[in-house]
């Protein structure tokens, strides 16, 4: 029960990388609250959550692409649970195109999505946190924001930034008792990647040192311990959850 008596909000958790959050911090003890776009898409985790037993569930939809969104469901965490401990950014989109047919509304979305709603999202969990004089933020970046990736330049340049944006929070909020860190997964089994032809996926599948395709699980599991005391002189680091892909 390595998170118990702890809130620990997980966006992006209707399903994939973020479903498997939310459950093994409620294995572990932790008030759990979830957050995707639609309350609908969160029922069924929410109710997975629920027969753990250990503790409140809430849903708060929230679009982390949008600003006022973002301020809305940080109220309402805010005015439910009264304090945060941990905040896990996870939700994100990937968006395939090559250099020269990128378009505005991608890099947008892109950019929105999965940068800028993390910088928005710890710079409302600090203030909080910063009163509590204690807290633990996991940002979810990408293997692919450490080596690039042909196809994924607007993904890379997003993920990237959430290891600077994570690095420099930890150096700033490690004075108030927060650790801030991030894990970089290589390729997970989600939807995320459902679209990935065979021939590539057997291709990239070689360079995996462990032979095979990470699972959600083995993701949360290195989340779940980064959220909880037991990593409590880590700070400012980015893990590798990839297999050996990336050595
Ligand atoms: N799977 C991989 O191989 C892999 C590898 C490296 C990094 N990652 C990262 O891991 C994280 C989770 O990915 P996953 O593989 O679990 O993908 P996934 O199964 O596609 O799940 C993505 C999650 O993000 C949420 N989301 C997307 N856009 C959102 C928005 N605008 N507002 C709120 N929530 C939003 C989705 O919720 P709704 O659609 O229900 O709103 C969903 O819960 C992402 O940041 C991804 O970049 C994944």
């Amino acid at each position: 029960m390595i998170l118990a008596d702890k809130i620990a909000w997980i966006t992006g958790a209707s399903r994939g990388i973020g479903r498997a959050t939310a459950l093994e911090a409620a294995r572990s003890g932790a008030a759990v609250v979830l957050s995707a776009r639609s309350r609908e898409a969160l029922e069924p985790p929410a109710e997975e959550v629920r027969a753990i037993g250990n503790g409140p569930v809430h849903i708060v939809p929230m679009d982390v692409s949008d600003p006022q969104s973002i301020k809305a469901a940080f109220h309402e965490v805010h005015k439910t649970c009264g304090r945060l401990d941990v905040l896990v950014n996870n939700a994100g989109v990937l968006k395939e195109a090559l250099i020269g047919m990128i378009s505005d509304a991608q890099l947008d979305e892109v950019m929105r999505t999965n940068s800028y709603s993390v910088i928005r999202l710890m710079q409302s969990a600090s203030r909080l946190m910063m009163r509590q004089k204690s807290g633990a933020i996991v940002n979810v970046t990408s293997l692919i924001g450490r080596t690039g990736n042909e196809g994924n330049l607007i993904y890379a340049a997003s993920k990237a930034a959430v290891i600077g944006a994570t690095k420099s929070a930890a150096r700033e909020l490690a004075a108030h008792g927060i650790r801030v860190n991030a894990v970089a997964p290589g390729i997970i089994k989600t939807d995320m990647i459902a679209d990935i032809p065979s021939a590539k996926m057997q291709q990239l599948q070689s360079s995996i040192k462990l032979g095979r395709v990470g699972e959600p699980e083995e993701v949360a599991r290195v989340i779940t311990f980064l959220a909880s005391d037991l990593a409590s002189y880590v700070t400012g680091q980015i893990i590798g959850i990839d297999g050996g892909m990336w050595v």
